[in-house]
């Protein structure tokens, strides 16, 4: 499968590239700091430079030409309001567009629980981050895409251990990042699992497992 991953240099995405290299895919991934192409291609990935603040449907276009199945995991992590309307919520709401236009029916976006930071302060960075993720996922369900949403909990920054706990609707919690990677990768390899929200933290079930038990 041709799969672009957009975000492909992140935490998730930067696991998720290599597990789809090795699983033989055909990886394009995009990149916008200096010298991540090179890491990307040292991981078998195709780069392709991509600033997402810059980017409309008409970009999105020529960036998802000829692809199977995009998977959206940018973000602006907490890098202000402005960064976080470009990159969580008009990016994927151009790229829905794009894909639309282009043909290209298969997205795989990472949104967020709703129940995210319900235990911290309110602030208003956090609240306005909340609100271009909801922008993105409605754009994605009005669509008529084969869509995936995934609502990881909160990200912790190691390769986890395959095990999750994953529906549609559950309770909130930590998700290793390459447990996060894991499940977009079984999304993508489950074509039943389609127009469907899937919530995700580390759990006790493999998530192949996990994944079939959600199939309809
Ligand atoms: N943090 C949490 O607890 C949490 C919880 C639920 C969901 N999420 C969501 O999960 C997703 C993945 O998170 P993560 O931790 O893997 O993210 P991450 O490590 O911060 O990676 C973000 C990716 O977006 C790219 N990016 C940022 N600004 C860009 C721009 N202007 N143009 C092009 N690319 C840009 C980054 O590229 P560079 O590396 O070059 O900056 C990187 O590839 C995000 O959508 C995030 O909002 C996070």
């Amino acid at each position: 499968m041709k799969v672009l991953v957009i975000g492909a240099t992140g935490g998730v995405g930067g696991r998720l590239v290599e597990m789809l290299v090795e699983a033989g895919h055909e990886v394009t991934g995009t990149w916008h700091s200096d010298g991540d192409d090179v890491e990307l291609q040292r991981q078998g990935v195709t780069p392709r430079f991509a600033d997402l603040t810059q980017m409309g449907a008409d970009d999105f276009g020529d960036l998802v030409q000829f692809t199977d199945a995009v998977v959206f995991s940018a973000g602006a992590g907490g890098a202000g309001m402005d960064l976080a309307t470009a990159i969580d919520g008009d990016a994927p709401i151009a790229l829905v567009q794009a894909m639309e236009a282009q043909g290209v029916a298969r997205l795989v976006l990472v949104s967020v629980f709703p129940e995210a930071g319900r235990d911290q302060e309110p602030s208003d960075g956090f609240e306005h981050y909340m609100a271009q993720k909801k922008r993105a996922d409605v754009a994605v369900c009005a669509s008529g895409l084969d869509w995936v949403l995934i609502r990881p909990g909160t990200l912790q920054d190691d390769d986890g251990d395959g095990r999750v706990n994953a529906g549609r609707c559950i309770s909130y919690g930590d998700v290793a990042r390459g447990n996060v990677a894991r499940a977009i990768h079984g999304v993508l390899e489950r074509p039943e699992l389609s127009q469907e929200i899937i919530e995700l933290t580390d759990g006790d079930t493999d998530v192949d497992a996990a994944l079939d038990d959600l199939v309809r």
